[in-house]
């Protein structure tokens, strides 16, 4: 039985203060529940101090594990600081720093190579829903951001529309599935079934307590990926615990 995954995304937000957040939540981890905080790189060291049961884990992630690269995190120094997840490929990366598949796939890669698990993060833009190029275009990213080496264990992937995050907005569920089940037959198609069912694939871009029920009925969606509603315990428990519930 794989566990299911409620990972929260702090983006720029939080506080040392903040991490006091983290008692409140630890009632939504159970042998079915995995959650995880992505705080802040200044915060992970001190975060998986007060973390409990947990996981921490890094926004992003350097392709280097060490150099002249000013301003940037290695996958190893989050390793050593205690993480044990790193979000690679998030659309404010791509959108922000102009990052790239093949960006990605090698961030992924410097990942494993920390011993660090990759939630890979593909997602369309409104532009691309709207002209009917979702589809290919999720195809695309899962194509040239997971690289070969790809498992169950070492990567989780996240759909999350661009036009969803941080908007209100949630695609039908139907859409939803639409995409989920393509996510799963291509992996499928690439890596064996074995390795494709084993892995999560998580919804993320507006998930709130109020829809996560429904989305988390949606098949082949194995958790969340949550932004906003991650940053106080009082809005991400309920929905580790619908995740349990579901
Ligand atoms: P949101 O962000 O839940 O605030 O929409 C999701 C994300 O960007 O991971």
């Amino acid at each position: 039985m794989k566990r299911k995954l409620a990972a929260g995304n702090w983006k720029m937000n939080g506080s040392r203060a903040a991490l006091a957040e983290f008692d409140a939540m630890q009632p939504g981890v159970t042998d079915s529940v995995e959650m995880v905080i992505c705080p802040p790189a200044t915060l992970v060291a001190t975060a998986v101090e007060k973390a409990g049961a947990l996981g921490i884990g890094g926004q992003t992630c350097h392709v280097k594990a060490s150099g002249a690269h000013t301003g940037d995190i290695s996958a190893a120094m989050l390793k050593d600081a205690g993480a044990s997840y790193v979000i690679t490929g998030h659309s404010e990366r791509r959108t922000d720093h102009g990052e790239s598949n093949a960006d990605v796939a090698a961030q992924s890669t410097a990942a494993w190579e920390a011993g660090l698990v990759a939630i890979i993060c593909v997602g369309e833009t409104l532009e691309e829903r709207e002209s009917g190029a979702t589809l290919n275009v999720i195809a695309e990213q899962l194509a040239g951001s997971i690289p070969d080496a790809a498992t169950a264990a070492n990567t989780v992937v996240a759909y999350e529309p661009v036009w969803a995050i941080g908007t209100g907005k949630v695609p039908t569920l139907e859409q939803i599935a639409e995409v989920h089940d393509d996510m799963r037959a291509k992996l499928s198609d690439r890596f064996g079934t074995e390795i494709a069912d084993g892995m999560r694939l998580l919804y993320g871009g507006s998930v709130k307590a109020g829809n996560a029920a429904e989305i988390f009925a949606v098949p082949n969606v194995d958790g969340a990926l949550v932004g906003g509603a991650s940053l106080k315990a009082a809005d991400f428990l309920p929905i580790a615990e619908t995740l349990g519930a579901a």
